[in-house]
């Protein structure tokens, strides 16, 4: 009903799909490392770490896939509103990317091998470092982590200021 002629142009099928499997991946990697900080398993935190490199991967195709197809048409909004939605946009990917990569480094400086679902293995590719391994573990938990939260409430709650006061359909784009 207020679905009016600019607010039809939507985001391509893959970009649609690589959006929501990136955010349950990254809620399924959160919820495995909330298990391991209450239960204290082994089974979480490798699960955490799984989980956190193949959002990595996702992350590198999603790229690539944005890259290769074209986005709609912004809706209509203030030009300053535009710019900071395109730079958060990016921030989201910038640490989303950045957030596994710093585990990884974290882990394989630490001296640990990272286990993928039992399928293989990412090896200690670099010479152990235990100071390397504490600046990308204090990276992972206390630079990037909380910008992960900060973006993710912006853009929430623009998409919710989109739908619901500005009533421009916005969801209809990316569902
Ligand atoms: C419940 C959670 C989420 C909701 C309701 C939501 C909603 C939306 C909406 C409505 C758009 C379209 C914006 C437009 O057309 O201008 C969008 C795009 C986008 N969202 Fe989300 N989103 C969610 C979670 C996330 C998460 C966790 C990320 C982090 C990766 C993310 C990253 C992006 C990006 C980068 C775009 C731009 C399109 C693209 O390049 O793929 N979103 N989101
Ligand atoms: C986007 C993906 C990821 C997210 C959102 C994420 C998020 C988090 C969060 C929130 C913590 C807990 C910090 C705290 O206890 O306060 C954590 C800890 C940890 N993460 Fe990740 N992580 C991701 C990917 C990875 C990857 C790929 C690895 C390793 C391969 C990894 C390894 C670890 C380890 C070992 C800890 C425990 C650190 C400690 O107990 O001191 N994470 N992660």
């Amino acid at each position: 009903m207020n679905n009016t002629n600019s607010n039809l142009s939507k985001w391509s099928v893959t970009s649609r799909l690589f959006h929501w499997v990136s955010a349950v991946l990254l809620l399924v990697t959160w919820i495995m490392i909330l298990l391991y900080d209450n239960l204290d398993s082994n089974l979480y935190i490798g699960l955490h770490k799984a989980f956190g490199v193949s959002l990595l991967f996702w992350m590198i195709a999603r790229v690539i896939n944005r890259i290769f197809t074209k986005a709609p048409a912004p809706l209509a909004m203030p030009k300053w509103q535009l710019i900071i939605s395109q730079l958060s946009h990016f921030a989201l990917y910038a640490i989303l990317i950045a957030m596994p990569l710093a585990g990884v480094l974290m882990s394989v400086y630490g001296g640990r091998p990272i286990d993928i679902f039992g399928l293989f293995q990412i090896p200690v590719f670099v010479t152990p470092d235990r100071g390397l391994a504490r600046f990308y573990n204090d990276v992972h938990t206390d630079i990037i982590w909380p910008m992960i939260i900060a973006f993710t409430v912006l853009h929430v709650g623009a998409a919710l200021y989109h739908q619901f006061v500005k009533k421009d359909n916005v969801m209809a784009r990316i569902k």
